[in-house]
């Protein structure tokens, strides 16, 4: 019984992938390590380099490994990218994930825990933002990843699947252990360029907007510790191995933390005077993104550990001392 794991050597992925096997899970990793990282693989999970649009692949996963059910991360996720490249978005996510559903009905593995995003949502008509809430998204990251969900929902009534959708907030934070963290190229999220400024590896933050109807004039964001992402995860997973039960949920902390007090608390653990600069908004930043995670607390019984935005960024911070390049200087230490 084995789970596989699409996209498992990325940000989240690879947080969750630890999760899983800290719960002896049998895990495969399949990534096309676009992002991935194969050193954020633990060695105890069996790693396959292939893209879900690779039939051939998928095929020799599904036929050499009895795969029960799969956690599904594969996904390009930046928004400015995905205005300037739609297609590659609808590609890689929607029909990536049509790729990897034909392929589960195929050999009959029925349930999938899928990665989605607050950014369905597009501009929220109120705060905190429920599961029914309106989802307009803004970019074509956004459609893609609502797009995927309905044909999640269509294909589970169809061929009898179950899903858990899990729509994330701002993911961040690092690994308690310090051994897995964020590493993207290009970066483009504010606590790890705040952190990158702090290092002295770039001269200073912008920030992107400061004439909001919000408390300090700058956005507000609901930053979720990656860790708390990969326990929401495995809880998904039990769940729908017990239940059947398909549903969406949102994860976020339901606490919102303005690009100020992000700087400010980084400012805080790492004893920096990180320099801030004023700057433009960015195109289609909503003012506020806060979730309400009271059906995942509710039916998951889910709760996030890592609440306070110190805690936070300190991981991150620890990840960010030790590996300053990411990865990259991870195998200069190893
Ligand atoms: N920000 C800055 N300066 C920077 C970088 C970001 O001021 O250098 C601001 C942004 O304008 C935003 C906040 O910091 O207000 C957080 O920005 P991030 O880029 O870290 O995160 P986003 O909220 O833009 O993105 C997140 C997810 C996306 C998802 C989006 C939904 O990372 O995957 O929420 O709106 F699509």
């Amino acid at each position: 019984m084995a789970v596989l794991v699409c996209g498992g050597a990325g940000y989240i992925g690879s947080h969750t992938v630890k999760a899983l096997l800290k719960r002896k899970e049998e895990v495969i990793v399949l990534d096309n390590f676009q992002q991935g990282h194969t050193e954020a693989v633990d060695d105890e999970a069996l790693l396959y380099n292939g893209d879900l649009r690779d039939e051939a692949i998928v095929e020799e996963i599904f036929l050499n490994h009895k795969i029960t059910s799969v956690i599904h991360f594969a996904a390009n996720s930046l928004v400015a990218e995905s205005v300037r490249n739609p297609l590659s978005y609808y590609d890689n996510n929607l029909y990536g994930t049509l790729c990897l559903v034909k392929a589960m009905n195929k050999y009959g593995v029925k349930q999938i825990v899928f990665s989605s995003t607050a950014a369905v949502y597009g501009d929220p008509v109120s705060t905190p933002i429920l599961e029914t809430d309106p989802t307009h998204p803004t970019n074509p990251y956004g459609e893609t990843k609502l797009a995927t969900e309905k044909m999640l929902k269509w294909c589970a009534a169809a061929y009898n699947m179950q899903y858990i959708i899990l729509r994330y907030f701002n993911a961040a934070g690092a690994d308690m252990g310090g051994e897995i963290g964020e590493d993207h190229n290009p970066e483009t999220h504010l606590i790890p360029l705040v952190l990158q400024a702090a290092l002295r590896k770039r001269e200073k933050i912008m920030i992107y907007g400061d004439d909001y109807d919000t408390r300090d004039g700058t956005c507000i964001r609901d930053y979720i510790h990656v860790d708390d992402l990969a326990s929401a995860h495995v809880v998904a997973l039990e769940k729908l191995r017990r239940n059947r039960k398909s549903g969406t949920y949102n994860l976020g902390t339901e606490k919102g933390f303005s690009v100020k007090e992000v700087i400010d608390a980084a400012c805080k653990v790492t004893g920096v005077n990180i320099v801030a600069e004023k700057a433009a908004r960015r195109t289609g930043d909503p003012a506020v993104l806060i979730a309400s995670s009271a059906k995942a607390k509710k039916e998951l019984e889910w709760k996030p550990k890592y609440e306070s935005l110190e805690e936070i960024v300190t991981s991150a911070w620890r990840w960010f001392q030790k590996y300053p390049e990411g990865y990259k200087s991870k195998s200069y230490v190893q």
